[in-house]
């Protein structure tokens, strides 16, 4: 069988930590509230000249290195992210000028939450294609600078913060799927009516105008949710996707050996496991100390794992995520 595999990980996180106390002094919240609301302690942020690129590019060396490739062995990229340094063009292409590696396709991949899982969908559907054989699959956000940070959006505001994570995936021949490296499946899903639950309006062109005084005034340029239905959403599809993946492999939960759900909130990761019935001991979070990264937190969940040496080769990973779109899916990978 002609598949894709997971030969590398790599994470990078801004070294500027911010606290609950630190964000109480900003706005009207608490340790506590935070705390108990969401499983988050501190977040990272970045200084004022860091790019969402510059963070990508530090991810992606990392998991070159533990690919042991060079820059140059990749022949396509996926940046995976919400918070793009520039309109336009899209990461990708600022990312592979950083990686100097002209002329191989950059994609974009603009799927909030869930943007790691479509990225790695695509990546594995080009190499399962033959149109690639080496990908770099990178997500990565800069949240920090685009949060209200008065107590207007405190209830967001404090969920998000900043990092990134990439991947290597390789082609591979599998003989033996019940050894041997390999991406078994990915499971997409989107559900366009509820845009607007978690959604950043403006700048944008359903305006008269892409960039108005009027929007900065109303803090359009600030993420609005509406915290419940995503919720509500998220502890539905995220095991959802899971069951699916589950029965399209004829697997079941407890042939997985480490789960890694979206990071945007301990009770949703908990209801998600207690469908699943998975236990806590194979299920890796870092909401604690990341809080929510987006795109870029199925990545760092795996290098975390991979580092601490939970995630070891042969193990079968279930991931899931959901998020803004609304958009939601899985993935089952061998290791
Ligand atoms: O990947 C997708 C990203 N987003 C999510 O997954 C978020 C999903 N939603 C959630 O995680 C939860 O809905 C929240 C953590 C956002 C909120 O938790 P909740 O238990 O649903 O709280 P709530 O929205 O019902 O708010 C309770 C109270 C409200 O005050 P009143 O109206 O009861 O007086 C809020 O104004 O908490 C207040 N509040 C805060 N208080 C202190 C909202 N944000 C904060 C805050 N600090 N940061």
């Amino acid at each position: 069988m002609h598949r894709s595999r997971f030969i590398g990980i790599g994470s990078y996180l801004p070294p500027r930590v911010v606290t609950n106390d630190d964000l109480a002094e900003m706005m009207d919240t608490s340790d506590e509230w935070i705390k108990t609301r969401s499983g988050i302690s501190e977040r990272r942020w970045v200084e004022p000249d860091v790019t969402t690129t510059d963070l990508g590019l530090k991810a992606a060396d990392a998991a070159l290195d533990s690919a042991g490739l060079d820059r140059s062995d990749i022949d396509m990229i996926v940046f995976a992210t919400l918070s793009p340094d520039h309109e336009f063009p899209g990461n990708a292409c600022f990312l592979q000028a950083k990686l100097d590696l002209p002329g191989i396709p950059a994609i974009d991949v603009r799927q909030q939450c869930t943007g790691f899982v479509y990225a790695t969908s695509i990546a594995d559907a080009m190499i399962r294609a033959g149109n690639a054989s080496t990908v770099l699959v990178v997500g990565a956000e800069i949240h920090s600078k685009g949060l209200d940070l008065t107590t207007r959006g405190r209830d967001v505001s404090v969920l998000f913060g900043d990092g990134a994570g990439a991947a290597v995936m390789q082609a591979t021949e599998v003989s033996d799927p019940a050894v041997d490296s390999h991406v078994l499946s990915t499971h997409l899903h989107a559900d366009g009516a509820f845009a607007e639950a978690l959604w950043l309006p403006a700048p944008g062109m359903a305006y008269e105008k892409f960039s108005t005084s009027a929007q900065l005034e109303a803090g359009l340029q600030y993420p609005q949710m509406d915290g419940r239905a995503v919720f509500v959403n998220a502890v539905t599809r995220m095991p959802e996707a899971v069951e699916e993946a589950l029965a399209a492999n004829d697997l079941t939960a407890d042939d997985i050996d480490v789960f890694v759900f979206h990071q945007a909130n301990m009770r949703i990761i908990e209801a998600a496991a207690h469908r699943l019935g998975a236990p806590a001991d194979k299920i890796v979070n870092t909401i604690d100390h990341t809080a929510n990264t987006t795109a870029a937190t199925l990545p760092i969940c795996l290098d975390e794992a991979a580092k601490s040496g939970r995630l070891e080769a042969g193990m079968l990973v279930a991931a899931a995520a959901f998020g803004s779109g609304f958009t939601w899916g899985s993935m089952i990978i061998r290791w």
